[in-house]
């Protein structure tokens, strides 16, 4: 499988939710708003109605407006009025009400614009209502106004009703995106442990095909080292004879040393772990791989630490460790090796003061073969990197917060103290 098909099929994903989640809402939101829309249309074609109806009868209006009554009686209209240009109350549905006035420059100004108008008002009980304006021209005199004002209390219940589908599709569309994410979450991880497993199966085949090799090339190096050995030997006086031959045996002790580490890098751990105290171990590494060096060194370790590991493996990579802080320091400077149990695991730190780690060293420090050394094999932190992982631990290398030099960073578990 290749890299970039995950990130492909969360592209991929993303958009189709995406696009579910806005059609969803588009055809909600326009669902109720066509409700919306037919619901005050009824109310308008009501009005209309009525203010047909009322039209002819009104016209009549003189001494008798119980016919005008008999229309507006309806129980959605609220109250209906017919008022002058002068904002003269003509007739009321409320009797109590008709002779008073309405602001007549509204009438007037109404009227002159010609047109039917209506518009949401809230009446003086608080109760929602949809007030209409029709203009009535009358044969003799001028042009009066019909308003009508009807009840939204039914309209405004389908609307409300229409809207509470948003109850359904608001958790849909979050239910949605949430099987999404899960569903992503799922693949990844199951994408990550696949390319784990295939790489491990790799990184086996090439560990096995390499212990095969390097044992097959230490077994004919024996014979050639051997020989040449026995030869120089023989060679009593020097000469360019000899020289040859202890070149044959120095390179030939290289390539034992190169394949002995190989062997050691690529053949399947076993782990012996066990919880043993962490200093006595530590100055036995100091004094096999820093006896003799003349820089100034500092040990700082708690004699509680105890540590639950490998033995063997910790030594070895703790000599490493500390060779390679030599080795970035040449004949001076300073070696701290202090170690912490205040937390949940035991870290052991190696400091120097020596060159420190480049930008690009970085990435590729614990590689096998990696090395910045003419005799370096490259496989030290490697190998620790694979056996500190091994014992449920974990290995960093980076440069001194506070100056020159770098620290090698190992977090291992705790010891039971016995
Ligand atoms: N304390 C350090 N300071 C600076 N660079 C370091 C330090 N430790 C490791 N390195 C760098 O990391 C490289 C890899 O180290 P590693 O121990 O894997 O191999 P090596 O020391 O080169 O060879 P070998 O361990 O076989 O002798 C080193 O060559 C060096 O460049
Ligand atoms: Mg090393």
């Amino acid at each position: 499988m290749h890299a970039y098909i995950p990130r492909v099929l969360r592209v991929g994903l993303f958009l189709l939710l995406l696009v579910f989640s806005l059609a969803i809402f588009f055809m909600t939101n326009k669902n109720t708003q066509t409700v919306r829309i037919l619901a005050i249309r009824s109310l308008t074609d009501t009005a209309v109605g009525l203010s047909a109806a009322a039209d002819n009868a009104l016209r009549s209006i003189g001494q008798d407006a119980s016919e005008i009554r008999a229309v507006l009686s309806d129980r959605v209209v609220a109250y209906a009025l017919v008022a002058e240009r002068n904002g003269h109350i003509r007739f009321h549905t409320n009797p109590h009400l008709v002779h008073t006035k309405l602001s007549d420059q509204e009438v007037e100004r109404w009227i002159r614009s010609g047109t039917v108008t209506n518009r949401r008002i809230v009446l003086g009980t608080g109760v929602p209502a949809y007030e209409f304006n029709f203009i009535m021209y009358r044969p003799q005199g001028p042009p009066e106004m019909l308003r009508l004002v009807l009840h939204t209390t039914a309209v405004d219940q389908t609307i409300k009703q229409a809207e509470r589908i948003w109850w359904i599709t608001g958790p849909m569309i979050a239910l949605l995106w949430i099987m999404g994410i899960l569903f992503e979450r799922f693949f990844t991880y199951r994408f990550r442990l696949h390319t784990e497993l295939e790489n491990q199966r790799r990184l086996s085949l090439i560990g096995q095909m390499t212990a095969t090799l390097a044992h097959e090339i230490r077994n004919a190096l024996g014979s050639v080292k051997g020989y040449a050995q026995w030869l120089e030997k023989k060679a009593e006086t020097p000469g360019p004879q000899k020289d040859a031959l202890d070149a044959i045996v120095k390179g030939a002790l290289r390539i034992e040393l190169l394949v002995q580490e190989l062997l050691l890098y690529s053949k399947e751990e076993l782990y012996h772990l066990e919880s043993f105290e962490a200093a006595p171990l530590i100055q036995e590494a100091v004094i096999a791989a820093a006896a003799d060096w003349p820089g100034n060194i500092q040990l700082d370790i708690d004699p509680r630490t105890t540590i639950r590991a490998d033995r063997e493996k910790l030594y070895r990579v703790m000599v490493n460790g500390i060779k390679n802080a030599l080795d970035a320091m040449g004949q001076s400077g300073h070696l701290a090796i202090s170690s912490d149990h205040s937390s949940r695991r035991v870290i052991i730190r190696i400091e120097d003061t020596g060159t420190g780690l480049s930008d690009q060293d970085n990435d590729r420090l614990f590689m096998p073969f990696y090395t910045t050394k003419t005799d370096g094999t490259g496989l030290g932190l490697a190998y620790a990197k694979k056996v500190v992982e091994g014992m449920a631990g974990s290995i960093q290398l980076t440069n001194r917060a506070g100056g020159r030099g770098a620290v090698l960073t190992i977090a291992l578990p705790k010891g039971k103290v016995k």
